[in-house]
């Protein structure tokens, strides 16, 4: 049995599978030939964060894969009042086939998913977001943008970051991250995915100008200035960000035929301007889209390994 915790845990081979695999029911499905790979089986969400997109996908999923999704927020649940996530996970794995978690730390994600007997799926934690990097490179796969490509990350060094470098380090691409002073990714994670880049060819190079790292890249992406949680840094943030906005002219610098993505949700006038946004090189609702297509395949695949 597999847990997808981090990309960290998986092989070239197995993510490329998973994407396979959520190109296939994303096929079936558009020619109305779905199969019901996971019939009757059940999926827990626990939700300890907001979310549009990863519990649309993942209950949309599971019900389109003939199975059922419960979700879980911490405000409903016991887990508001103190339950411990070790007795969580015995419980819910008496009941569910499949768990999703979106929580803050990594570490209880862990502890969740040591205690779990069925498959644990990070939806999101402060450290990674892996399931989102699935719908990110299935859709560069759609737009032509998977041979070879250089991918521009402007913005905080952030769970979307790390899970960028993850995925380059694994796959073997390059990835050109620019943050702001003191917003730089995590010691551990650049440390740990720069050795595993050396094996896997992939180039991972950080900067402070986002200039520098968008210059004829292939895709260009970002993330808010604010992840959830830390709220109370707003106004510092802003302040701190200026100057790394992905607008126009910075579109300008990177290939005219660069994609534009963004794992959304999306605030307009900070990391990202509206013309962008809304302009001819953003992919970003089919990059929303695709995030039921690769979760699905995700399911199955993890399905398949008990
Ligand atoms: N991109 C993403 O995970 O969106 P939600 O927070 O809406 O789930
Ligand atoms: N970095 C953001 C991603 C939201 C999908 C956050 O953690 O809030």
């Amino acid at each position: 049995m597999r847990h997808f915790l981090t990309l960290k845990d998986y092989s070239k081979k197995e993510i490329l599978q998973i994407i396979k695999l959520g190109f296939k029911i994303k096929k079936r499905l558009k020619k109305g030939k779905q199969k019901p790979y996971l019939k009757k089986q059940t999926l827990a969400m626990i939700f300890e964060k907001s979310s549009t997109r990863t519990r649309m996908s993942f209950e949309i999923g599971m019900y389109q894969l003939g199975g059922h999704a419960v979700f879980l927020s911490s405000n409903d649940s016991q887990l508001g009042r103190g339950e411990p996530m070790k007795d969580t996970a015995r419980v819910i794995s008496r009941m569910a086939d499949m768990v999703m978690i979106r929580t803050f730390s990594q570490e209880s994600l862990e502890e969740f998913a040591k205690y779990a007997t069925v498959p644990v799926i990070n939806g999101l934690t402060d450290l990674y977001h892996p399931v989102q990097l699935l719908a990110d490179y299935m859709t560069m796969v759609e737009y032509g943008k998977s041979k070879n490509p250089v991918v521009a990350y402007v913005g905080d060094g952030n769970n979307m970051t790390h899970s960028w470098m993850w995925m380059a380090a694994k796959l073997g691409f390059e990835l050109r991250i620019a943050s702001p002073k003191g917003y730089e990714a995590d010691g551990v994670v650049i440390h740990e995915t720069l050795t595993e880049a050396k094996k896997s060819g992939a180039k991972i190079t950080f900067f402070h100008d986002p200039a520098e790292a968008v210059k004829d890249a292939d895709v260009v992406t970002t993330d808010t200035w604010i992840s959830m949680g830390q709220e109370e840094e707003k106004e510092q943030r802003i302040k701190d960000f200026e100057g790394f906005i992905v607008d126009e002219a910075m579109m300008k610098l990177a290939k005219d035929d660069a994609i534009f993505l963004h794992c959304l949700p999306a605030y307009r006038g900070y990391e990202v301007s509206e013309n962008v946004l809304e302009g001819k090189q953003s992919v970003i609702f089919d990059e929303a889209e695709n995030r039921l297509h690769a979760q699905k395949g995700l399911m199955v695949w993890l399905d398949r390994q008990r």
